[in-house]
């Protein structure tokens, strides 16, 4: 008891808010989104993705709302008190294995993220044109030392965020940014929007062709709404842990995701129209984002200032996102483990850039270690594949059928309604229809599809 009580809180529902939004809002929506989207052909691609969300991402995000505020526990905590002496708390374990899998690749995407603004600011991307805006990505992922020393410093700062508390870290941080990215990100999209030829870009985005959905495109999807929203790994349980007793759930859940989905919306328009207008290729893969922004800034008025700019926002963004997932392992250590706070920050900080390097040397088949590969992927696309599309989803269906089936309802009710202050009736009747039936069968339905067990 004593231990939950002196464990730190957000301080409002504003603080809450940003703060969740800054773990869903990242690299995923300016890099992985657009470049997937490019890559699974547009429109048709989207809407499947606007699906999951709905009906799978939203319901398991406030399930794990529910499970990190009822415990005030850490991912592996939390299933422990809720369910004490059986194996849901697996799922906790699971997550924070798929945590470290994602820090292993994000930082060092991140890191070329952190290299370009260094760059930006040193004025490289002068003058640039589609060939040396190639080059440039080309050498920056190649390194070798560069991208790793990039990676390093990412660890470092994301450490000394976390060391300094859920309060004076993680709250200050993405309270003040945020709201920044959104509006740098509004400022390019109406330089992409105003391009010669831009108009192709927002068909390609939004033109539904349905003969492009593959089952590997729907798998992709479903992976992608997990990564977006943080799901899956322990992270909402772990921040639902320090929400503020009185926050509104459902509200917090909608937001975010409505919030979420409108950045990547936007990441996309930016992106998009520049691809055509330039005419580079949208399925272009993990470079996407490197390659056009530089471009798209060096044709505007006070380019060279807004590029810094655009870099500086993505790296909060970034930044702000892994705060949340390493969180998950620091949460973990300090409250199970009892390792000092700022210690666990600092330890989980090596670990994660000392195996991310592995990642860092293996981005391209001509990189260090680019031939060594497990089932046909090297480091960085294994560790990418196995979090989002195994180990996200599958954790997802656990926290689907933990909430549907091992959880009291009016437990659930109690919690969600805050006591029986907000009037949720109807909203708990519907949440209860997906989480016990739609979700689960949903993530089932593409699993078994994924392992080639059902065919459509
Ligand atoms: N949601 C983040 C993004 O889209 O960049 C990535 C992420 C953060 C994934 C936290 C998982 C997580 F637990």
């Amino acid at each position: 008891m004593e231990e939950t009580k002196s464990r730190e809180k957000f301080s409002s529902g504003l603080a809450v808010f940003f703060a969740t939004l800054g773990s869903a809002v990242g690299l995923g929506n300016i890099w992985k989104f657009p470049y997937l989207t490019g890559q699974y052909g547009g429109g048709a691609f989207l809407l499947v993705y606007f699906c999951c969300i709905l009906f799978v991402g939203l319901p398991i995000m406030l399930g794990e709302f529910y499970i990190g505020r009822k415990a005030r526990k850490n991912a592996v905590g939390a299933l422990k008190q809720l369910k004490p002496g059986t194996s849901w708390k697996n799922i906790g374990i699971m997550g924070v294995g798929a945590a470290y899998m994602i820090m292993f690749f994000y930082s060092c995407v991140a890191g070329w993220v952190y290299f370009y603004l260094f760059k930006a600011i040193s004025g490289d991307f002068i003058g640039i044109t589609m060939e040396t805006a190639k080059a440039q990505f080309g050498s920056v992922i190649m390194g070798p030392i560069s991208p790793i020393i990039w990676q390093f410093i990412v660890m470092a700062v994301v450490a000394s965020i976390l060391a300094m508390g859920v309060k004076q870290g993680i709250e200050k941080i993405t309270k003040t940014l945020m709201p920044l990215l959104f509006v740098l990100i509004i400022i390019c999209d109406i330089r992409a929007l105003t391009l010669p030829g831009a108009a192709e870009g927002v068909t390609f985005l939004f033109h539904v062709d349905f003969n492009q959905l593959t089952a590997a495109a729907i798998l992709t999807a479903l992976g992608l709404a997990f990564f977006k929203l943080s799901l899956g790994m322990g992270t909402m349980i772990t921040y639902g842990s320090y929400f503020t007793e009185d926050n509104n759930m459902f509200g917090t859940a909608v937001k975010v995701a409505l919030s979420d989905t409108l950045v990547s919306m936007l990441a996309g328009l930016a992106i998009f129209p520049t691809v055509f207008s330039f005419g580079m290729e949208p399925g272009a893969g993990p470079g996407l984002l490197f390659m056009t922004i530089p471009l798209v800034f060096s044709q505007m008025p006070f380019g060279s200032f807004l590029l810094v700019a655009f870099f500086f926002l993505t790296a909060i963004a970034a930044t702000t996102a892994m705060l949340s997932l390493v969180e998950v392992p620091v949460a973990y250590w300090s409250e199970e483990r009892g390792m000092p706070r700022k210690k666990a920050a600092v330890v989980n900080a090596v670990i994660i850039a000392v195996i991310g390097v592995l990642a860092t040397l293996s981005v391209d088949k001509a990189s260090m270690l680019g031939n060594i590969t497990f089932f046909g992927m090297g480091f960085f696309d294994f560790f990418d594949y196995i979090s989002s599309n195994i180990l996200l989803p599958l954790g997802g269906l656990f926290i689907a059928l933990m909430m549907g089936y091992a959880i009291k309802r009016e437990e659930v009710v109690m919690e969600l309604s805050n006591n029986g202050k907000l009037k949720i009736a109807k909203l708990v009747s519907v949440y209860f229809f997906l989480i016990r039936y739609v979700t689960p069968l949903l993530l089932i339905v593409v699993f078994l599809n994924s392992i080639g067990i059902l065919k459509f």
